[in-house]
C-alpha cells in the first residue's frame, strides 16, 4: 500500500488542506496516524468494523485488546454511553482537552470489535490542535491505539510512525515531536471507586483531588512482578522492550552510577555493546559505551518525552545489554517508571 506522508509546518493554509484529506480518508474507512499531545494514534472510524480490523491488522494487535475512542467535544460522550457517572464530567471539566481517558458502559452504537468484546468503552478527547481537527472534521469518532507495531514503544515523533507504519496504513500527518511522550492516564468509573487502569502525565493525586478516592490497579504495583491481570487487557502484554535487555539500577545516584560503570566495564571487557541510559550529570562517565541523554534530572517531563525514543535508539544501535538509572515514583515518575519497568521485565537492581 502506498502510504501518503504529509508533514505539519507553519502554513496554515496547506495544514488545512492536510486535515481535510486525513478526515476524507478516515470518513472513507481508511487508516490515518496523526499526532496528539500524548503519543501518535493510528486512527479509523470507529462505527466502522472494516476499519477496527484494519487497524488490528496493520499494527499486529490481538484482537482482544480495546482501542480508545477519541472524540473532539465533552458533549459527544452522551453518543457513546447511556450511563455516564457524574464523576466523568468532574473529569472533563478539568482535564479534557487533555491527556486522560476515561472508561464507562458502552452503549449499543459502539461496535464490540473495539472494545475487544467487553461492554465498556474507553473515550479520549485529545488537546492536540491536529488530532482535535482531524476528528472534528471527519464527522465521526476515532478509534486510535498509539501508531506503533504491537510490542514496540510508543511513537513519539514522524519518523517513529514511518519506521513502523509506512506502506501498511493510508495517510500518516506528521506533526513533529511530542510533548508529553507517554500514553495517557486511563480511569475505569466503572466502579464504585474509580480505578487507575494506566498511570500518565494526569497523576493519582491530580485525579483524587477531583473525584475524592481513586484506586490503583493492584496489578501496576511496581516491583511486585505481579500474577495479577491488569484491568486494561493492552496492559499485561509485553511491551516497549528492546531487543537487548534492560536492567534499572535504582538507589542513591551516586552509588548507581558506580554499579553502572562496574557492570559496564565487565560487559565491555567481553566485547560486548553497552548502552546506558542516565540523566545528563552523568553522560560523560561511560567512556566506551552508547549512552542516551534522558535529559535534565530536575525535569521529569523532559525525562518522560524522551524515554520511548530512547529505547528505539538503542534498537537501532543493536547494543547487546542496557542500563539505566531507575526515577523517584512521585507524580509523572509514576508513570515513568510503570514504561521502564515494563521495557525491563521488571528486572531492576535495588542499592
Ligand atoms: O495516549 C493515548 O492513550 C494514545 C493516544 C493515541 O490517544 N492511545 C493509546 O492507545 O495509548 P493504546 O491502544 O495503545 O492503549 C489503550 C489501552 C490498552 O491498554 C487497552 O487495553 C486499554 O487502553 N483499554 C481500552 N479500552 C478499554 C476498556 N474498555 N477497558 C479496559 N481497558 C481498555
Ligand atoms: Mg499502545
Amino acid at each position: 500500500m502506498n502510504t501518503i506522508i504529509r508533514r505539519i509546518t507553519s502554513n496554515e493554509d496547506d495544514n488545512r488542506r492536510i486535515i481535510s484529506e486525513a478526515a476524507t480518508i478516515l470518513r472513507n474507512g481508511g487508516l490515518v496516524a496523526f499526532p496528539t499531545e500524548t503519543v501518535y494514534g493510528l486512527g479509523g472510524d470507529a462505527f466502522d468494523s472494516h476499519a477496527a480490523s484494519a487497524i488490528y491488522a496493520a499494527k499486529g494487535r490481538p484482537s482482544d485488546n480495546p482501542l480508545i475512542v477519541h472524540i473532539s467535544e465533552v458533549s459527544d460522550l452522551t453518543k457513546l454511553s447511556d450511563h455516564i457517572p457524574n464523576s466523568a464530567y468532574l473529569l472533563a471539566d478539568k482535564f479534557w482537552p487533555g491527556p486522560l481517558t476515561i472508561i464507562v458502559k458502552k452503549n449499543e452504537r459502539v461496535p464490540l470489535t473495539i472494545t475487544g468484546g467487553l461492554s465498556t468503552v474507553a473515550v479520549r478527547l485529545p488537546e492536540h490542535p491536529v488530532a482535535r481537527a482531524i476528528i472534528k472534521e471527519s464527522g465521526t469518532f476515532i478509534a486510535a491505539p498509539s501508531a506503533n507495531l504491537s510490542g514496540r514503544p510508543s511513537p513519539t515523533s514522524g519518523n517513529h510512525v514511518i519506521e513502523d507504519l509506512n506502506s501498511r496504513i493510508d495517510m500518516i500527518v506528521d506533526g513533529g515531536s511530542i510533548n508529553i511522550g507517554l500514553e495517557s492516564t486511563i480511569i475505569d468509573l466503572t466502579e464504585d471507586i474509580p480505578v487507575v487502569l494506566r498511570p500518565g502525565f494526569i497523576t493519582i493525586e491530580m485525579l483524587a483531588q477531583v473525584l475524592g478516592e481513586v484506586r490503583l490497579d493492584p496489578a501496576l504495583m511496581t516491583g511486585v512482578a505481579s500474577d495479577i491481570a491488569p484491568k486494561a487487557p493492552g496492559m499485561k502484554y509485553r511491551h516497549y522492550a528492546p531487543k537487548a535487555e534492560l536492567t534499572i539500577i535504582n538507589g542513591d545516584s551516586i552509588k548507581v552510577i558506580a554499579k553502572m560503570k562496574e557492570l559496564a566495564k565487565d560487559h565491555l571487557s567481553n566485547g560486548q555493546k553497552v548502552g546506558i541510559m542516565v540523566t545528563s550529570d552523568y553522560i560523560s562517565e561511560f567512556p566506551g559505551t552508547y549512552v542516551i541523554n534522558l535529559g535534565s534530572s530536575d525535569n521529569i517531563q523532559e525525562i518522560a518525552s524522551n524515554l520511548f525514543g530512547a529505547l528505539r535508539e538503542f534498537d537501532d544501535q543493536d547494543v547487546d545489554i542496557i542500563y539505566s538509572e531507575g526515577f523517584n515514583e512521585e507524580g509523572i515518575g509514576h508513570a515513568i517508571m510503570n514504561r521502564l519497568l515494563k521495557a525491563a521485565g521488571h528486572k531492576t537492581i535495588n542499592l
